[in-house]
């Protein structure tokens, strides 16, 4: 299948993935050990077995109970440094990774450890696998503003290597507008953002994201196609979509891959990408994400070029960066 040996080989730029989901279950264990932590489950398999989800918020459950191994600056790094190498095998030359700081802070572990550890991943992996990359801090939308806002003021010493912020966890209940003061003060200190909406969350949350939240990306954004004024904005806008296509399967936004409406986005004039978001919770990397398109829906040449320049173009890179990859 000469598409899959194309996707492949195409330089790519991955947009939406959560370092703490490419906590594989062998590190898991392995830091579980050097960090003397106690987990709630025996072994690997029995860890893995922990993976069927039929939500997002059963996935979440498994995700914060997995990064609680993650304690000292060493960790991060080499959680970090895992992600880079693998993704290095997928032809990855840019990306743009989330952190969750609230839920380290919760455990004790500082925004030094937690950023010091990933930046000098992010700084080896630039240097040695020639794979640029951006910061972006997302805060926990299942907690407080006061304690986003809260988190904000505790990164300010680290300002020079935030590149943006972004809104993740539960959804539902939980809409951008909650967020509205927080996102000002972000976009009043200059960052880029992008936050998730319309995985669960109805078209509202992402006409929110837009309106209030004034967003410079959306995360997932699949039920906005419920939505046609919605979708006609978000063309005019060009906004780019950040699309998880394994994770839609593994969370029950799909309940098929032949199902996916990634080509629908794209038909539709939407600047759709192709993202992992948790790949260690989701069954796959982001190579793997394109081979499972290539294998379900009938796509074209072109539509995957432009699902591979849509991400150099969404990705917060200056000009002549973008240029040089597209
Ligand atoms: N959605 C919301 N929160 C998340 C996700 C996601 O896909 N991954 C990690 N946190
Ligand atoms: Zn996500």
């Amino acid at each position: 299948h000469s598409l899959l040996s194309l996707a492949e080989r195409m330089p790519k730029a991955e947009l939406h993935l959560h370092i703490e989901g490419s906590l594989e279950p062998e590190l898991v264990f392995q830091l579980a050990e050097r960090n003397q932590v106690k987990l709630a489950y025996a072994d690997i398999d029995s860890l893995r077995a922990a993976y069927a989800f039929s939500n997002l918020q059963d996935f979440l459950d498994v995700y914060y109970a997995g990064m609680s191994v993650l304690l000292t600056e060493q960790d991060f790094f080499d959680l970090t440094w895992a992600y880079l190498t693998r993704v290095q095998q997928d032809n990855v030359v840019h990306v743009e990774i989330f952190f969750d700081p609230q839920a380290h802070l919760e455990r004790g572990v500082g925004l030094d450890v937690q950023i010091g550890g990933i930046r000098r991943a992010l700084e080896q992996g630039k240097r040695e696998l020639g794979i640029s990359f951006r910061l972006i801090l997302s805060f926990l939308r299942h907690l407080s503003e006061d304690s986003a806002l809260e988190t904000l003021e505790l990164a300010q010493p680290f300002a020079e290597q935030i590149d943006g912020f972004g809104l993740d966890s539960s959804e539902r209940g939980h809409p951008p507008s909650k967020f509205a003061r927080v996102f000002a003060r972000c976009q009043q200190l200059g960052y880029k953002i992008t936050v998730h909406a319309g995985e669960e969350g109805p078209p509202e949350y992402v006409w929110e994201a837009l309106d209030l939240l004034k967003v410079d990306r959306i995360d997932h954004g699949n039920r906005a196609l419920e939505d046609d004024a919605l979708v006609r904005r978000l063309a005019a806008d060009g906004l780019t979509l950040t699309v998880c296509p394994l994770s839609n399967l593994k969370l029950c936004v799909v309940d098929d891959l032949r199902q996916h409406p990634i080509l629908r986005m794209l038909d539709l004039g939407l600047k759709a990408t192709v993202n992992s978001d948790d790949p260690a919770y989701f069954g796959g990397y982001i190579g793997d994400n394109y081979r499972a398109l290539i294998e379900h829906l009938p796509l074209t040449r072109e539509q995957l070029y432009q699902l591979g320049r849509n991400a150099f173009e969404g990705a917060w890179l200056d000009e002549p960066s973008k240029q040089r990859h597209l």
